[in-house]
């Protein structure tokens, strides 16, 4: 079931889910938070720090949780999701290095996955926030993707590549494969937040609310979910 929130731009879309992440850090101080990178989350990640430095919001008791980690990259890579988050975030909140959990690339691949799994499987995420890939996948489920699965290592697609080759000096450089929490474990957690920015994402955000559910739009998995907020900017929301 989805709440949609359209907001005019990017910078309410990110005042709109600092709000619900604020709510429930303040209301539940040892809440779980599943997180995300990429951009659409920057701007929310910016109130986060600044609202824990100006009001004294604490993160002290909260566990996270990331979506995925790139393979094939070292963790202090400045792109490695690992970097992302302790430079967009943790570093400048008061939350415990051993609260932190992201997926990890390992020589034993499928044990980093059950490592990850049994992570999950004792942590119930009370917010899981997504974005979206312009192909529709959540987390690095790309399209085709079972919705019955578990943390796996998968192979990027061309688009996804290409979507984030921005953050590197070619596309040659982007990782091809990384291991990502499945569909499966997302949708576990109590509440969903998933937001999305631009018009590169209008046709995944229409696909995902108003398309037939099928593996082929990883995101209509949420369709299934009870709780499910979407806060859309007026160009990622322009084919609703
Ligand atoms: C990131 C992730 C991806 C991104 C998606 C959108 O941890 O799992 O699903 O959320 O690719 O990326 P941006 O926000 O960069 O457009």
């Amino acid at each position: 079931m989805f709440k949609i929130i359209k907001t005019a731009n990017y910078d309410e879309l990110s005042d709109q889910a600092f709000n619900i992440i604020k709510n429930i850090v303040t209301t539940k101080p040892d809440s779980v938070l599943g997180l995300a990178t990429g951009s659409s989350p920057v701007g929310l990640y910016q109130r986060m720090v600044t609202d824990h430095q100006q009001n004294g919001t604490s993160y002290r008791a909260v566990k996270t949780v990331n979506l995925d980690e790139y393979l094939g990259l070292p963790q202090e890579h400045p792109e490695s999701y690992y970097s992302f988050m302790q430079r967009n975030l943790f570093s400048k909140l008061d939350i415990p290095t051993d609260n932190i959990h992201l997926p990890e690339d390992g020589a034993d691949q499928t044990e980093q996955c059950r490592r990850y799994d049994a992570i999950l499987d004792g942590l119930n995420v009370d917010l899981q926030l997504l974005g979206i890939g312009s192909n529709g996948h959540i987390g690095f489920n790309e399209p085709g993707t079972s919705f019955g699965i578990k943390t796996h290592v998968v192979d990027l697609n061309e688009s996804t590549l290409r979507d984030n080759a921005r953050f590197f000096n070619s596309i040659d450089e982007v990782p091809k494969q990384a291991i990502t929490m499945g569909i499966a474990s997302i949708m576990q957690a109590k509440q969903i937040l998933i937001i999305a920015s631009g018009e590169n994402k209008a046709d995944a955000v229409a696909a995902m609310i108003n398309g037939p559910q099928t593996v082929d739009v990883p995101a209509s998995a949420l369709q299934s979910h009870p709780n499910v907020t979407v806060i859309v900017d007026a160009a990622a929301a322009a084919k609703l």
